[in-house]
C-alpha cells in the first residue's frame, strides 16, 4: 500500500513495537513495521518514508544485539532511536554505551529537562519552584549510554541516566533512553506525535475516507478489466469487509466461495447466505463437511490439524477457480496482526503461512496493513451491522482447535450447542460487549457426574473469556459467579453429554487465548 505520508519503525524484536504502531495510528499517521532482518536502505529509499523510528530490544548493542546499516544515518530522513535504539545510534555514530550496575533503571523515572529541543520544547509534567521543566517516563534498560556522539547534545537527564534525552537537531536524530510508546510515559503520545509532525512533517491524513480510496485504487490498479477474483467468504468480518470492498470496484467478476467445513459455528451457513445477500455479493456455497472431518478423523495435533484444513480450504478454493474462465486472482481477508502473529510463528495461520508455494493464483490482500479497530471501522461505512462487526473473532481451524484432541461431528455438534449457550447468556447479561473472545472448548477427558440415582460419566467443557487490545496479549475476564454459576447450569442441563463445566483463568502470556 502507498502512502506518500509514512513513518517506518524498524523493530528490534521489541515487546513493545506495536504500541508505537498503535500510537502513531491513532494519531492517524500512516506506518509500517519492518524487522531489522528484513529492510535495507535500498528498500527505505523506495519506500520513501517521513520518518525513522528504530524500537528498543531485550538485546544488548554490547553483545551482538541486531544491527542496521550505518548508511540510514545519510539518508536525511528524521530519526528517532527509542531505548536500545537510541544506544543503537549511539554505538554506530561514534558514542559510548556500557553496562552499569548503579545506571540500570526499570519502572518510572523522572527526567529533568536541561535543553531546548524541536522534540521536547513544551512538553513536560511538572514544573518545580525554579521553574525547571520535568518529564515522568518509563524505563527498562540495563545499558546505558556513557558518551554522545559528536554533535548531539545531552536533553534530558535523571538521576542514574545522564543521557535520558539526546538530540542532533542538525540532522534530525533523536534519542530517547525512556519508552514513549508505554501508557506510563504520560507524555508519550505528545513526544510521537511531535516528532512525526512537527520533524518528520507528516499529514493526520490516515483516516477512513483516505484508507478505502487507497484500497479502492489498489483493486483497481491491480485487478486488470477480465480479471476475476475468487474469495473465501466466513462468517467473519475480516473476510466480509475484504469482499465488499472487492465487489465495489470489481462487481460480479468477484466469485465468493463459503465452504461448509463442518467446524463451524452453529447457524453460520443462514448468517453468511443473509449477509451475501444484502451486499450484493455473487456466493457459492460449497458443502465439504464430510472431506474436513474425514481429513481430521485421525489427527490429535494441533498444528497438524490447522495444516490439513488450510490445505483442503486452498484445495477446493483452486477446484472452484477452474470452474470459471479467467480467475487471476485469490483474495483474502488477511489483516495486520496476523501477518505480525504468523512472523513470531507462534501458530500457523493458514491464511497467511498455509498457501502452497506454487499456487497459480495471485494473491490479493487489500486489507493487510489494517488493524481490527480499522476493519471494523471499515465495516462501520459500509453498513455492517454492529453485530456482525463486533462477533467475536473466530479462527480459520474452527472448532477443530477448540476440541483439543480427535475431531468428531458428533463433537462439534455438542461443541457448537454449548458455545450458543455461553454466547446467549454474555448477550442476555450485557456481557457479551464488556469482552472481546469468548469461547467454549471440549476437553479430551470424561469426569463423573450424577444425575438421579445413576453415576455418569461424561465430558469436560471449558469457558474462555479474555479481553485484549490486540490479541497479542489477554488477560481473563473475571465474569461474575452468578452469571457463571447460570451459564454452567445451563450447559449441563441441556447438553446430557457434559458432566463438568470449568473455568479457564489464565492469561496470555503465558497462555494462548485458544487452548490448542
Ligand atoms: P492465540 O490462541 O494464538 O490466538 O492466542 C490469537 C487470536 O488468533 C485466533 N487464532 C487463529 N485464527 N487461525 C486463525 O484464523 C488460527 O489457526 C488461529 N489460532 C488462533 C484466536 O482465536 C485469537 O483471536
Amino acid at each position: 500500500m502507498k502512502n506518500n505520508n509514512c513513518i517506518i519503525i524498524i523493530d528490534f524484536n521489541s515487546q513493545y513495537t506495536m504500541l508505537i504502531f498503535k500510537m502513531l495510528r491513532k494519531l492517524k499517521v500512516y506506518c509500517e513495521i519492518h524487522n531489522y532482518s528484513d529492510i535495507s536502505v535500498n528498500k527505505i529509499l523506495n519506500i520513501n518514508p517521513n520518518g525513522i523510528i528504530l524500537s528498543g530490544s531485550s538485546h544488548s548493542v554490547l553483545n551482538n544485539g541486531p544491527l542496521i546499516s550505518n548508511k540510514i544515518f545519510n539518508i536525511n530522513i528524521p530519526i528517532l532511536g527509542i531505548c536500545y535504539g537510541m544506544q543503537l545510534i549511539v554505538k554506530i555514530l561514534g558514542g559510548d554505551v556500557e553496562n552499569i550496575y548503579d545506571c540500570q533503571e526499570f519502572g518510572l523515572s523522572r527526567i529533568l529537562v536541561k535543553k531546548y529541543s524541536k522534540l521536547t520544547n513544551n512538553i513536560y509534567d511538572r514544573v518545580d519552584s525554579k521553574g525547571y521543566l520535568f518529564l515522568d517516563v518509563w524505563m527498562s534498560h540495563s545499558d546505558v549510554v556513557t558518551k554522545i556522539p559528536d554533535n548531539f547534545s545531552v536533553i534530558a537527564s535523571s538521576d542514574k541516566c545522564k543521557n535520558a534525552i539526546i538530540a542532533n537537531e542538525k540532522n534530525r536524530i533523536y534519542g530517547l533512553q525512556f519508552h514513549p510508546e508505554v501508557s506510563h510515559t504520560k507524555c508519550g503520545t505528545n513526544l510521537i506525535k511531535r516528532f512525526a509532525f512537527n520533524i518528520c512533517n507528516c499529514i493526520p491524513n490516515w483516516n477512513i475516507t483516505n484508507i478505502s480510496t487507497i484500497i479502492n485504487n489498489n483493486i483497481n490498479n491491480l485487478v486488470k478489466n477480465n480479471d476475476k477474483v475468487i474469495l473465501g467468504l466466513s462468517g467473519g468480518i475480516d473476510s466480509l469487509v475484504t469482499a465488499i470492498m472487492i465487489n465495489n470496484v470489481i462487481g460480479k467478476r468477484l466469485i465468493c466461495v463459503f465452504i461448509d467445513n463442518g467446524l463451524l459455528r452453529l447457524h453460520e451457513y443462514e448468517l453468511v447466505i443473509q449477509l451475501s445477500k444484502s451486499f450484493n455479493l455473487n456466493i457459492i456455497f460449497v458443502d465439504a463437511k464430510n472431506k474436513f472431518l474425514n481429513a481430521l478423523s485421525n489427527i490429535y495435533d494441533a498444528e497438524e490439524k490447522r495444516i490439513v484444513i488450510g490445505k483442503i480450504f486452498i484445495d477446493i478454493f483452486l477446484e472452484q477457480a477452474n470452474n470459471f474462465s479467467n480467475v487471476k486472482w485469490f483474495a483474502q481477508g488477511t489483516i495486520y496482526s496476523d501477518v505480525v502473529e504468523s512472523k513470531n510463528k507462534i501458530k500457523s495461520h493458514h491464511n497467511v503461512s498455509g498457501l502452497p508455494k506454487n499456487i497459480s493464483l495471485k494473491l490479493l490482500e487489500p486489507i493487510k496493513k489494517l488493524f481490527k479497530d480499522e476493519v471494523r471501522e471499515l465495516g462501520l461505512k459500509m453498513n455492517i451491522p454492529y453485530d456482525i462487526l463486533y462477533r467475536y473473532p473466530f479462527p480459520g481451524p474452527g472448532l477443530a482447535i477448540r476440541i483439543i484432541g480427535k475431531v468428531k461431528d458428533s463433537l462439534c455438534k455438542l461443541l457448537r450447542l454449548a458455545d450458543k449457550i455461553f454466547i446467549e447468556e454474555l448477550k442476555n447479561s450485557n456481557f457479551y460487549y464488556r469482552i472481546d473472545q469468548a469461547f467454549t472448548v471440549l476437553l479430551p477427558i470424561k469426569s463423573v457426574g450424577v444425575v438421579g440415582d445413576c453415576r455418569k460419566y461424561d465430558l469436560v467443557l471449558a469457558l474462555r473469556a479474555i479481553n485484549t487490545s490486540n490479541f497479542m496479549t489477554a488477560k481473563w475476564v473475571k465474569i461474575p459467579y452468578n452469571l457463571l454459576h447460570k451459564i454452567s447450569s445451563r450447559i449441563l442441563n441441556e447438553i446430557s453429554e457434559i458432566s463438568r463445566v470449568v473455568y479457564d483463568i489464565s492469561d496470555k502470556p503465558p497462555s494462548t487465548i485458544e487452548w490448542e
